[in-house]
């Protein structure tokens, strides 16, 4: 996944990482040019996120809230990165909310499970268009290892 994002230009785009956890991927995205919004359900996590954030000066907006039900305007994301976080997550309402902030076109991300942990194995398995309205492209990767279970 971090080999295709490295591709995309996110300068001057909204980005939102969906269950931020500890905030790494949202401030490395930050760092790649994009304003990035950045939620988490656990207010420890983002409490480390934040500290993260100050730490190396990014500028990020945390906002704690349940990915089922977002607070953010409708057509308002360029990209919404979803990193092992679906399988914590009511799938169909997330991708309500999810499609609902995303802008006509919008690219969804997603990275299923922890392939961060295997990144030499990562293997991209799908492309494919938002089953909702928008016409968006949505890129999914999991852990090789994972086909074989
Ligand atoms: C496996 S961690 C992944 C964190 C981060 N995306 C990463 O790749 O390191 C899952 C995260 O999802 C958060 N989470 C779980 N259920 C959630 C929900 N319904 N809405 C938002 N975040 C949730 C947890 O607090 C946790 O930080």
């Amino acid at each position: 996944m971090y080999d295709y994002l490295m591709t995309l230009d996110f300068r001057g785009k909204r980005v939102l990482i969906v269950g931020c956890g500890f905030g790494e991927d949202a401030l490395r995205i930050a760092m790649l040019g994009a304003e990035v919004y950045a939620f988490d359900l656990s207010p420890e996590c983002l409490n480390i996120a934040r500290q993260l954030a100050a730490r190396e000066g990014i500028r990020v907006h945390f906002a704690q809230m349940p990915a089922e039900e977002l607070s953010y305007d409708d057509n308002f994301f360029d990209y919404v990165v979803a990193p092992n976080i679906l399988h914590h997550v009511d799938i169909p309402l997330a991708i309500r909310e999810i499609n609902r902030v995303a802008k006509s076109g919008a690219m969804l991300i997603v990275d299923e499970i922890y392939s961060h942990t295997f990144t030499k194995f990562n293997t991209k398995v799908q492309t494919s268009r938002m089953p909702v309205s928008k016409g968006a492209k949505i890129h999914i990767w999991q852990a090789k290892s994972l086909h074989h279970c």
